[in-house]
């Protein structure tokens, strides 16, 4: 993860979608076990949903960095080691982020995608899915804030990862009080559960897809183009796109970025 932002903000969590990793106490690899299950077990990750050479080029440094032969051991080492643990969940779901991340895509945001929004009156929702320390979300605000469309924000980041979570809501208390007050967050797997409930008129998911396998890309496409709003916009990173955006009611809005259709 990197650097925070200079402020971050309140923030209200709904209840883990999933095991929390930081409560549980996950038993030692079983007979049956392959690596994998037991690595997936023991790590409370859907590993199922992330590429496959993603996962085997991390499952081999964790072997090395721990110093374990097999992914068996690994668990094993994993089940007791709670800081091996948020290790190698940290190197699975990655959890790079920073404020203001590829500034030509917050320009987008501020001189082409936002102002449509701001203008359309009424409650402005935004999501983070994949919202790592909740930099992205935080940064979205304040964007928001300097073009006169924060106090109608709903600004919602959520993360596979508990620990992202806790580290969002602890953070927050360092920023303005009108940017705290509308930032929530929530622990969610966004490949494997619906979206939140409501339409959205931004959702933001942006490094998230990279890492999973092709089958979890298109689910989590559908979902998010789904959960927009008519009009609602839908943000990529900068190496992602969406094959058929049609297919999914989408119309392409600028660079990685997608309408739905009205
Ligand atoms: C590389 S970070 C990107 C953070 C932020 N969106 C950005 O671009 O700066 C990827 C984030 O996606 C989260 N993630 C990975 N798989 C996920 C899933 N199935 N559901 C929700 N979050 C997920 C990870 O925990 C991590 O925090």
């Amino acid at each position: 993860m990197q650097s925070e932002a200079p402020g971050r903000a309140v923030a209200t969590s709904v209840s883990p979608s999933r095991l929390d990793p930081m409560q549980a106490h996950p038993a030692t690899s079983r007979p049956a076990d392959t690596g994998r299950a037991a690595l997936s077990r023991v790590s409370a990750l859907p590993l199922d949903s992330f590429r496959v050479e993603h996962l085997d080029m991390q499952v081999r440094r964790a072997l090395s960095a721990e110093g374990v032969a097999d992914e068996l051991a690994l668990a094993d080492r994993l089940a007791g080691d709670p800081r091996a643990r948020t290790r190698f969940r940290r190197s699975i779901a990655v959890s790079v982020t920073g404020p203001f991340r590829d500034p030509q895509q917050f320009a987008l945001l501020a001189e082409r995608l936002l102002p449509p929004l701001i203008a359309q009156g009424g409650r402005l929702r935004v999501w983070s899915a994949g919202c790592a320390d909740g930099s992205e979300l935080v940064s979205v605000g304040t964007v928001l804030d300097r073009l006169g469309g924060l106090d109608r924000a709903y600004l919602l980041g959520s993360d596979l990862l508990a620990e992202n979570i806790a580290r969002a809501t602890r953070d927050e208390a360092d920023l303005p009080p009108a940017l705290r007050a509308r930032l929530r967050w929530e622990h969610r797997d966004v490949v494997a559960t619906p979206p939140p409930s409501g339409r959205w008129q931004l959702v933001l998911c942006r490094n998230v897809a990279i890492y999973l396998t092709r089958a979890a890309q298109e689910q989590l496409h559908r979902r998010l183009a789904a959960a927009l709003a008519p009009g609602g916009v839908l943000l990529l990173g900068r190496a992602e796109r969406i094959a058929e955006p049609a297919a999914a009611g989408l119309v392409p809005a600028g660079p990685h970025a997608y309408h739905r259709a009205a």
